[in-house]
């Protein structure tokens, strides 16, 4: 069966994109958020996974204040880089997985979340930024490392979904990926934020202090999370951090406990306050464990489980930049 071994939750700046498509990525001030990402490209390279579901928002390239959908699901063979004003971001056409896309699509609606089906869609820097950062860059004419099925959901317009939906979201998404019988290794990314606000007077607002909590609780007690409502992010997080639920859809698609295998934060990229985190399903660490204990022989390097520990121990080691609201 498919399961989901990791959930990945990354800002989705649009500025980062332009840095690492105009090869600015070893100034001084763009390197201090690249380099945040080094250790998980590492992570991501290790992990191979042979799908990815990404949960980010659309702004205004695929659809228009016209239509815009709560919940919409890729199910396409490939999603274009969207044209955002200044021609199409310099990466790969994103290829999907219409037969995975299409089961958790009927799994989602006949399990009551209703969902737009999106057989043709381009999507802009809300994907391909995160995707930039987690598999490093991709030049135009190779391929991105695995299929990808987008989730877009509606941050841009009143009434976005609340957080307790999307949390119940990722457990539905959950439930649909482990009734494919397909054996697929799958991640899930939650995308957006984290606090700031890029229009009006409070124009540049970023609040550390909620963001580094929201970070705490993502991995520790996201339940807590998943009853604030629609005005605390408003207020405390800035118009835009409202994006952060999308974050809620990729927890709620692990287990309860998770090991916390990486986290970086970093303020600002151009107005905006940077998080990152990297959360493992426990039981991946277990089934390791199991085979080990079955009799599985090892090689003279590091047991998975150890070598994990030991990853998730440098991973810490790191000091994460936070430089004042
Ligand atoms: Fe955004």
């Amino acid at each position: 069966m498919a399961r989901i071994v990791a959930g990945i939750g990354s800002s989705h700046v649009p500025a980062i994109g332009a840095a690492l498509d105009n090869n600015k990525t070893e100034e001084p001030y763009w390197k201090r958020v690249f380099s945040g990402f080094e250790k998980s490209q590492a992570w991501m390279r290790e992990t191979k996974p042979d799908v990815a579901i990404i949960v980010y928002n659309d702004h205004a390239s695929a659809f228009s204040v016209d239509l815009i959908p709560t919940f919409a699901l890729g199910c396409a063979a490939e999603f274009p880089p969207a044209d955002e004003g200044w021609g199409p971001r310099p990466v790969p056409v994103v290829k999907g997985h219409p037969a995975l896309a299409s089961h958790i699509a009927q799994s989602l609606i006949l399990d009551e979340f209703d969902l737009t089906i999106c057989n043709k869609m381009e999507v802009d820097h809300g994907m391909t930024v995160p995707m930039n950062l987690l598999f490093g860059k991709v030049d135009k004419s190779s391929h991105w490392p695995c299929p990808v099925i987008p989730l877009a959901v509606n941050v841009v317009m009143y009434p976005p979904p609340t957080g307790h939906r999307c949390y119940m979201l990722g457990k539905a998404i959950r439930k649909a990926v482990e009734s494919y019988p397909e054996d697929l290794k799958v991640v899930i990314f939650g995308t957006g934020g984290l606090s700031h606000q890029i229009s009006g007077p409070r124009a540049g607002l970023i609040n550390a202090k909620w963001d580094k909590a929201f970070l705490d609780n993502l991995s520790k007690a996201p339940q807590k999370l998943a009853k604030i409502p629609h005005v605390d992010y408003m207020r405390e997080a800035g118009a835009e951090g409202i994006e952060m639920v999308m974050w809620l859809i990729m927890r709620g698609a692990l287990d309860d406990k998770v090991d916390e295998v990486y986290r970086f934060y970093t303020v600002p990229a151009s107005n905006t306050a940077v998080g990152h985190i990297i959360l493992e399903n426990r039981r991946r660490a277990k089934s390791t464990a199991g085979r080990k204990a079955s009799g599985r022989k090892t090689s003279g390097r590091k047991s998975k489980p150890a070598a994990a520990k030991h990853k998730r121990a440098a991973a810490r080691a790191t000091p994460t930049t936070v430089r004042g609201r």
